[in-house]
Order: C-alpha cells, then structure tokens, then sequence
C-alpha cells in the first residue's frame, strides 16, 4: 500500500510490514525477513517481546498521563536506574533524540549565559547526526540534511571527527575558545557511516573540556541502551561525560529520549526553564524500565559484544579478498562495511534475499540487528551480505 496522504519525506517505501517477532519481520504478502536493521537501532529486544507487551498493557491498564505536573513512579523509577547504571545525576525524559538534544543544547547555552559568555558556541562534528530539529539540525555536520532549511541557528562550529588537534585549536584561539560551552559528540558516528574513532579520542576531549571549563556532551541516542556492548559507550572508557543524551534503543520503539547530567551541568536548568507534555509519561517510562531491566537481567549488553565480534571476524574472512570492500568495522552490534562504490540497491537485493538492512553515507553497509542476535542469526547475515557483495 502507498498512500499519498503520508508526506512524502521519506521517498519510496518498498514495503508494507505487518508483523514482527524476535529477530523476524513479515510483510503483507507473507514474506519473512531477518531484521539486520532493528528499526535503525530501536528494537534492541526484537520485535513482541512478551516482557514489554505485558508491561505496556498493564501500565495501560493503571495509567498512562497525567502531565508532568505530578509525580509517577515510573518516572522517578527509570530516571533512578538511569542514574545509578551510567553515574549520572539526574535526568530530563524527551519523547525523541532529537529533543534529548535539544535539552542538551538548551543546558549549554544556559551554562554559557550564567557565566556571561556572549555567544554560547558548541563544538559538534563534520559528519555527525544530532536530529531534524532546527537545533540539532544546525548541530549536525551534514551539509545535505541542512540544504533548504536556512537561516539555521548560529551558535555551532564544526571540526573534523577524531581529530583532537582540531579541536585544541579552537581552544587555543582566544576568539574563539571565550565563547565555546561545550562539545556535542557521538562515541561512533552512526548515520555518518559508523566511524569508530581512535580509543582515547573521547577522553582527549574530556581532557580539553576539563582544561576549558566546557561540556562534554555525548549524543548516544544510537549508540546507548547496549548497541556496542556496554549499556552506554562512554563505559569502554574510564570518562564521565557532563550530558548523556540517549532515546531509541531505550523505549524498543516506545517514543521516549533521555538527556541525563551530573556535575556542574545538573543544576543549570531550573523551573520554568525546559518542558515537553509527554516526556516522562507512565507508559513510555514503564516499559523503557522493562526493556533496560531485561537488557542487563538478560545479559545482551555482553551478546551484543560478543555476537558484534562475531559478525566482524565473520565478514573479515568472507569479504578477505572482495576488492569491493574497502573497509570492516564497528563496535557491538553496530557494524559498517564500507565499499569502494556507493550501494543504494543493495537495501532492495537484501530484502529480495530475505534481510532487512540500510546503506548510510553512499558507499556504507550498516547493520544494527537487535541485541537478541544469535550466532546462527550472524551467520545468515554474514551470508546474505558477503554474496550481495560479490554480485554487485
Ligand atoms: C546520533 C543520533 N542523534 C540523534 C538522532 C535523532 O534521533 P530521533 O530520530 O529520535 O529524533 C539520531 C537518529 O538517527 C542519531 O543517530
């Protein structure tokens, strides 16, 4: 079915699902699909999960909104767990990415207006994703995405990812560094083409932070909630960051995004200065409970380490000697394969194959199965993709 009563931002859809379980997808012809893709990085348990089901329905049941000019214990639950899992202080519950950073953003420029910085600047990244927002838009580092939306906020400058030097320069320039607050980041760029920077990159920047008195800022609305194998990828590290932004992977499709802070960035926003109708609500919190709770009960943070190793020792042995494959990487279950020429059909050959996947930057191959990946699931995968590559 294609309706033109749905804008049209999204272009062409293939498609018509109508069903998922576990790790499968059917569409409305009938046709099973092994989902490799994940809702892009939201359906970490799979799809029905009978946990979450039954979580919603009962917290369905009870209540589901009353604004946030009450207390629910939801909320207060899953902003306790949040917490006392990453380290954070506190949290401020989005209904999206995009607008866990957009509170974000709202705490750096309200730290830099506190301590009387003219024109409060956050350092973001060429290539990143921070959302469609008009903020995080201006954020991001993706000419395309911004093409047509002018005039966009001020108040952001980009540097190249994982380039450390460039940012101490902007440190160094006085010009520049007495109005930069903070650095929005993300520990691997996911629709920048899944980069993995060098090791110590996040912590060189918590160092350049800690010597500029700005933010660190992590964007982990992709990679949070388990996807690279520690519930949030700063934890590869010994850092803290001062903000976390996170949403996908947290609700399993549930519309809920969270940005946490500690420290000195925990305070800055105040009564009557952030807010968002839904955020928070019974229903997204509960079952955002559910889904973390099961994550660690479960055990798939360590799957997804394992099972995200195990796709990548898979493809570098079958794709060894395919001069196509310019390069393999990822972390977790976030895993990229790089061609040496841009592969927008193989989204269709795949599903033709029966698996779900997404081709981002042009030339990349990215797979975000859920954190329920089997090997046998990883070996499907692996093979589907290693012979698509070698028809192209
Ligand atoms: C790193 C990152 N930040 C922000 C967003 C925006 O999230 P949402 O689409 O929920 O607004 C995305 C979505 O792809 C993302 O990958």
């Amino acid at each position: 079915m294609t309706t033109t009563a749905l804008m049209n931002t999204y272009g062409e859809r293939k498609l018509t699902l109508v069903k998922g379980e576990g790790i499968y997808l059917w569409d409305d012809q009938g046709r099973r699909y092994l989902d490799a893709l994940s809702g892009i990085a939201v359906c970490g348990l799979g799809h029905s999960h009978a946990g979450l089901a039954q979580a919603i329905s009962e917290q369905a049941n009870t209540l589901m909104h009353v604004s946030n000019l009450f207390n629910t214990e939801p909320s207060e639950k899953l902003a306790e767990l949040l917490c006392s899992q990453t380290g954070m202080e506190n949290v401020f519950f989005s209904n999206s990415g995009a607008e866990a950073n957009e509170a974000a953003i709202k705490i750096a420029r309200k730290y830099g207006n506190d301590k009387g910085v003219k024109t409060p600047t956050i350092i973001t990244m060429n290539g990143s994703f921070h959302g469609r927002t008009m903020a995080t838009l201006s954020a991001t580092g993706n000419p395309k995405v911004k093409q047509g939306f002018a005039p966009l906020l001020e108040g952001f400058v980009h540097v190249d990812y994982n380039n450390v030097e460039a940012v101490k320069a902007l440190a160094n320039d006085p010009a520049m560094a007495e109005n930069i607050v903070a650095i929005l980041v993300e520990p691997v760029q996911g629709e920048g083409g899944v980069i993995v920077p060098d090791e110590d990159y996040l912590a060189q920047l918590r160092e350049v932070c800690n010597q500029s008195d700005w933010l660190l800022m992590l964007d982990e609305i992709q990679t949070g909630n388990g996807r690279t194998g520690e519930l949030f990828a700063f934890q590869h590290t010994d850092l803290m960051p001062d903000v976390l932004t996170t949403a996908k992977g947290l609700g399993n499709g549930l519309p809920i995004g969270a940005c946490m802070a500690r420290g000195k960035a925990a305070t800055v926003l105040q009564p009557g200065n952030h807010g968002s109708t839904y955020g928070g609500n019974p229903l997204v919190c509960q079952g955002a409970l559910t889904v973390i709770r099961t994550l660690i009960d479960e055990q798939l943070i360590a799957n997804a380490k394992h099972i995200g190793a195990y796709l990548l020792s898979g493809f570098n042995e079958t794709l060894k000697d395919d001069a196509k494959v310019k390069n393999i990487r990822g972390k977790g279950l976030m895993v990229g394969i790089e061609l040496t020429q841009d592969c927008p059909e193989l989204v269709a050959l795949a599903a033709q194959a029966g698996l779900i996947l997404n081709v981002t930057a042009g030339s990349t191959i990215r797979l975000l199965p859920p954190l329920i990946t089997q090997e046998a699931d990883a070996d499907q995968i692996i093979n589907i993709v290693s012979q698509l590559i070698r028809e192209l």
